[in-house]
């Protein structure tokens, strides 16, 4: 008969066994955590799938194909702002925290969606909007009521008595005020986005208190995280000085980062995220390398990991989302994503991302949508991603490699941002015309089509008219054809995220950028404990050299490459080429 110590003997070798080979996968890996090693997936709702023929995407849509995320592998879903809205920005300008918008569903829809994941082993982040609310909350309709209402310093107010505010900057106003005067108060209030999102006054101990149970009623719920919009402007010098003349429409750094960020984001952290197992994304809107860690340094007990813009802000020219005709240099992304791992090198943890709701789609702005390059390029950048030491943030859709919609209509627009910029440059008799070129490249809307299924009319998204057209290539780029072709760019995202869970390596490694000079490829390094793999990437449509002079290449084992054919030359990669070497020199 077995007893509990004959138990224990008896288990004992296999106990040391597993706790070595853990201890050897924990070499020099301080400070392993699962949102470190995970990859998400964000989905942006509305335009996912529609289950009820509204033409906008809905959570059953969602659950409808849950079992397609799972077969992506990837671990976490960030969806953007499901919460109830009058959506005159897509959900980020919130009217009722605790409940759904019911163009997507109930709370029990939401209740199985969640169950659903975690059944499946996927974990759900949801998009915290707190900057700012709508102005069809109801602390905004009590607010405005009447100056005394108790509600009045939920939000920032300037009383006319003062005369006009001094000028504040607004990112969704025909003007760009983001003072709006209100006349049953006589006051204006303060809307760095649009005059239906009012800023919320984190100054008041009650607001603060409002928002982080409002945070607990979605923890204890069960999510995973949160993504925190625009979380640094939550801060700012509300005796709203008169901007000093030095000012240089560098507004984030007088709007936003005020005095109080960091201790607003202790008390969270204090009152709420230290008591669960989960984890936070700031976005990073003027984060520099230099401040980042004040938001992410462990011993700061603020937020896990941010965003930074300043790979997006790559190629463009001064003004509003004008890209320059000359493109990006490869020279200047190098710098920035190796700027970026260099920082957070020894502490803190790094994101990855090329595309998102408020960005076109990945291939189109960073590599080649043409019919010739589409594939291998999209492919190329799916390599960058998920290559490098930060957790990737994946938007749905890349892994199709969808494309920018480029409309020729500003009535095809959707996206309050465009229509605004549209009216300003049309009031002081700008060229529409270059307008319309430019937004073909940057206009959110790009990435914000409908998710292509299959070639079944509007793409299988909706059975009725969907809210935003359908880009008209998804008869050729869908799911179901790719799910079919083992070469798709599809079955390589599952390829290589399989490549990058089973190699801490691509996850935890030193980077080191080589060739930092070579304006065509883009070449780095990955090291752990021993094992090496090195990872080669051409950004040009032309065949383009490598120097591979100081790297032992001679057991160079090929883990990946993104074209069918075997590459025959080592230091020559053909248009567009990924390739991943492991190159250690032991048996690992
Ligand atoms: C963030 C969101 C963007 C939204 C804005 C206002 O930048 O990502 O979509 O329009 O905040 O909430």
């Amino acid at each position: 008969m077995f007893n509990k110590t004959n138990l224990i003997v008896l288990l004992l070798p296999f106990l040391i066994l597993t706790s070595c080979l853990h201890k050897q996968n924990n070499e020099n890996i301080p400070d392993r955590k699962w949102w470190k090693e995970a990859v998400v997936y964000q989905i942006y709702p509305r335009s996912f799938k529609d289950s009820d023929g509204d033409g906008i995407g809905d959570i059953k849509g969602i659950i409808s194909k849950l079992d397609y995320v799972k077969s992506l592998g990837v671990d976490v879903v960030w969806l953007n702002p499901i919460f109830a809205s009058p959506n005159d920005d897509n959900g980020y300008d919130i009217s009722d925290y605790r409940a759904i918008m019911k163009e997507f569903g109930t709370m029990a829809d939401f209740d199985i969606m969640l169950k659903e994941m975690h059944d499946r082993g996927i974990k759900l982040v949801l998009d915290l909007v707190v900057n700012h609310s709508s102005d069809e909350h109801e602390w905004f309709k009590q607010a405005r009521s009447s100056r005394n209402n108790p509600y009045r310093n939920y939000y920032h107010w300037w009383p006319a008595e003062k005369g006009i505010p001094a000028e504040r900057f607004s990112y969704f106003d025909v003007n760009n005020s983001a003072w709006k005067f209100d006349s049953l108060t006589k006051s204006y209030y303060l809307h760095y986005f649009s005059v239906k999102q009012p800023d919320l006054n984190w100054e008041n101990p009650k607001l603060r208190e409002e928002i982080f149970n409002m945070m607990k009623f979605w923890f204890d719920k069960g999510i995973d995280g949160f993504r925190m919009d625009v979380i640094p402007y939550i801060s700012k010098d509300t005796t709203f000085p008169a901007l000093p003349a030095k000012y240089n429409g560098d507004f984030l750094s007088y709007y936003a980062h005020g005095p109080h960020l960091h201790e607003y984001l202790q008390a969270m952290n204090k009152e709420v995220l230290s008591k669960y197992d989960i984890m936070t994304v700031a976005e990073g809107a003027g984060v520099t390398s230099e401040t980042a860690l004040d938001f992410i340094g462990t011993e700061r007990k603020e937020l896990n990991m941010l965003y930074h813009f300043e790979g997006m802000g790559l190629g463009t020219l001064p003004g509003f989302k004008t890209p320059d005709p000359k493109g990006y240099s490869l020279i200047d992304f190098k710098n920035v994503y190796s700027k970026w791992d260099s920082t957070l090198a020894q502490k803190g943890w790094g994101t990855i991302f090329l595309g998102n709701h408020d960005n076109p789609r990945m291939v189109t702005r960073w590599a080649n949508d043409s019919n010739e390059y589409r594939e291998l390029s999209s492919k190329m950048l799916t390599t960058f991603l998920l290559t490098m030491r930060a957790t990737p943030y994946y938007y749905f859709g890349d892994e199709l490699g969808m494309t920018n919609i480029k409309f020729n209509n500003i009535e095809d627009y959707r996206d309050i941002e465009t229509h605004n910029m549209y009216q300003n440059v049309m009031n002081k008799r700008g060229d529409l015309r270059q307008f319309i070129e430019n937004q073909k490249m940057l206009a959110r809307d790009n990435g914000r089509t409908p998710f292509q299924w299959d070639n079944s009319p509007n793409a299988g998204f909706t059975d009725g008219t969907p809210w935003i057209k359908v880009n008209p290539n998804y008869t050729s780029i869908n799911v179901a054809a790719q799910e079919k072709d083992s070469n798709s760019v599809l079955n390589y995202f599952k390829k290589l995220i399989r490549i990058r869970k089973k190699e801490l390596t691509l996850i935890y490694g030193k980077y080191t950028l080589l060739e930092n000079a070579n304006p065509n490829i883009y070449s780095y390094l990955r090291e752990l404990n021993g094992k090496k793999i090195l990872i080669l990437l051409n950004f040009k449509a032309q065949m383009s050299s490598v120097s591979l002079n100081n790297i032992k290449m001679d057991n160079a084992k090929l883990i990946i490459c993104n074209y069918i054919k075997i590459p025959d030359k080592l230091t020559v990669l053909r248009p567009y080429e990924a390739r991943i070497y492991n190159i250690s020199t032991s048996n690992n």
